[in-house]
């Protein structure tokens, strides 16, 4: 019997900082990634694109289900987008794109059918997958599932200065408010919501460097992988 390719769940809150630490232990194991909140941005950006509006779930589960994406972090941790064999940039980390993704991401035919197409990403050696479920829908198998968490205020202040370092004006005072909403749609909605897998590490980041969490995360699972993962 073949052993399955394993995988390690990150999920977590808008801006616990999972995303930067999915990055980091998936070069660091030489594994594949997952961002599957750029899933559903795309999903909303190729969909506002084409005219299709974001209530629209027929059109959209199609469009999801024939997205032709691909993700990769080069050396320094960036993480590298291609939609339809071009490059993706700025526009995606957009908050207009976060509330787009959020939108899209509480219809259940569209989280059916992003479902395959991130099963599709777990391949040898293995896959480091960020979210909001992967550890309680998408890969619920996965051999290490980490819950990261930070409070509301640092979220708020790290995804400002991540939006800033892009070149992207946003005031502090909207970005916590955006980040609520977001906080309260994406765990109170009835398919799929936010909350930690039975069987999840939570990893509080609050007040933590980034190389603090992400050896945290690499410790655990270089001792998972002696065992089992
Ligand atoms: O992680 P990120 O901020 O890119 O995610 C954008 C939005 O996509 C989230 O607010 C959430 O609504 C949705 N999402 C989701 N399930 C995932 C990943 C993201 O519902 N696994």
């Amino acid at each position: 019997m073949t052993k399955a390719t394993p995988v390690i769940a990150i999920d977590g809150p808008s801006g616990s900082g999972k995303g930067t630490i999915a990055r980091r232990v998936a070069v660091a194991l030489g594994w594949h990634l997952l961002d599957s909140g750029a899933l559903y941005r795309l999903l909303a950006l190729a969909a506002t694109r084409r005219g299709i509006g974001l209530d629209d779930a027929d059109a959209l589960a199609e469009l999801a289900a024939n997205l032709d994406v691909s993700f990769a972090a080069n050396d320094d941790g960036e993480e590298l987008i291609w939609l339809d064999g071009k490059p993706v940039r700025g526009e995606l980390r957009t908050e207009e794109a976060g509330r787009g993704a959020s939108t899209v991401a509480a219809l259940q035919p569209v989280r059916e059918a992003l479902l395959a197409l991130q099963r599709g990403f777990r391949k040898p050696p293995g896959l480091v997958a960020d979210g909001r479920d992967m550890g309680t829908h998408v890969f619920p198998d996965a051999g290490l599932k980490v819950y990261l968490t930070a409070s509301a205020e640092e979220r708020a202040r790290r995804r400002h200065k991540q939006l800033k370092d892009k070149g992207i004006d946003v005031s502090l005072a909207a970005l916590s408010r955006d980040i609520e909403d977001r906080d309260r749609r994406d765990s109170e909605r009835s398919v799929a919501p936010l909350r930690p897998a039975e069987d999840a590490r939570i990893l509080d980041s609050s007040g933590q460097s980034i190389e603090a969490v992400t050896n945290r995360v690499l410790g655990w699972a270089r001792e998972l992988l002696a065992e089992k993962l």
